[in-house]
């Protein structure tokens, strides 16, 4: 019987996404991620969990969706899967998982000494410290595996909680050397286009021009640093964000301005890891979720609301009763 003209049309793209849906099926059951995937959950309300145990047996419609969900979840995050982490064989972070979507801010708070900086350099790719278990995937890829300048060039960036002075190389051409780097071989960045972008981002963040031709973080404040690094932020434009205290030493207006820089590069094609101690920079930055981490794990996950439960209370509050670790 000859096939009308409609339905052949139809045929190819549904071929396409039964094949599409064929391929993330069995990349589910090859890598065991066909439950759990996703994105770190709210603690569950009691109504949820009747309709969960109505509904444990998922029908066909949920599954097909929750394969393509599946199949954008685990190319759009950064997932960190049972960190642990050494140093000179002392273990700092030990079995941390954290999962942060594109498009999702994440806060990571944390008492002095509980492994965040440790995990932020590592995501980085420092060679002091040692990864004795655990992955970590960006956009499914084996990030521990690239080299730093490999990581940084695939999308990932690090704000400094301490960041380093360089001397001799100023902000203009440090900036230009690294947007160069990721331009293909063969092809100049063109020097009016830069200098537009990087003087639309400097009064974005409220710094004054001259500090092109200032050596990198030479004799900067700390404020100006942590201007400075989301300069850089806002220059590269990553897919994947750590901001290691990035309001330290802010005055309150800089912390706003800092604040408005950040608010403004948020998007879904970025996800940022931000770590702080203050609720107050959570006021303006307002998170997705906020983690508690003690000891080296993630011990509380939550909402923003979280972050002021945690200011009201302390990290002891946040110590006791915690589920270790929170997500898994
Ligand atoms: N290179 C290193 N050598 C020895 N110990 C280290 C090193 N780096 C980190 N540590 C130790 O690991 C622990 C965690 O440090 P880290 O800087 O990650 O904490 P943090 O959560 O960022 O603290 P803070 O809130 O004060 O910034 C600390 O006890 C620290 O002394
Ligand atoms: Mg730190």
């Amino acid at each position: 019987m000859p096939v009308p003209r409609l339905s052949r049309c139809l045929w190819r793209p549904m071929r396409f996404c039964l094949s599409l849906l064929a391929r993330v099926q069995a990349a589910n059951w090859t890598l065991g991620l066909y439950h759990g995937v996703g994105r770190n959950p709210p603690a569950p309300r009691s109504s949820d969990t009747k309709r969960a145990r109505d509904s444990r047996e998922p029908n066909r419609s949920q599954i097909c969706r929750s394969d393509v969900y599946l199949l954008f979840a685990f190319m759009n995050e950064l997932n960190i899967e049972n960190l642990h982490i050494a140093v000179n064989g002392q273990e700092i972070v030990r079995g941390l998982t954290l999962r942060v979507p594109r498009g999702e801010v994440h806060a990571l708070m944390g008492p002095n000494g509980s492994g965040k900086s440790t995990l932020a350099k590592v995501l980085a790719g420092h060679p002091d410290y040692q990864v004795t278990a655990g992955r970590v995937l960006m956009d499914g890829e084996n990030l521990l595996e690239l080299e730093p300048d490999e990581r940084a060039r695939r999308g990932l960036f690090l704000a400094f909680q301490y960041p380093s002075e360089i001397p001799g190389v100023t902000i203009a051409n440090f900036l230009r050397a690294a947007l160069q780097s990721r331009v293909p071989e063969g092809e100049e960045l063109e020097a009016t286009d830069y200098y537009a972008k990087l003087y639309e981002k400097m009064e974005l963040l409220g710094m004054d021009r001259s500090f092109t031709s200032r050596a990198v973080n030479e004799g900067f404040s700390g404020g100006e640093k942590k201007r400075a690094e989301i300069l850089q932020l806002a220059m590269l434009e990553p897919k994947y964000a750590v901001l290691d205290e990035t309001d330290s030493g802010l005055d309150i207006d800089a912390l706003k301005t800092v604040a408005h820089g950040v608010n403004s590069l948020r998007g879904p094609d970025l996800g940022i890891l931000l770590i702080t101690h203050y609720q107050r920079l959570l006021n303006y930055i307002v998170p997705d979720y906020v983690h508690v981490m003690v000891g080296g794990r993630i011990v509380r996950s939550g909402r923003k609301e979280l972050a002021l439960e945690l200011e009201e209370r302390g990290y002891d509050w946040a110590r006791e009763g915690a589920v270790e670790p929170a997500f898994r």
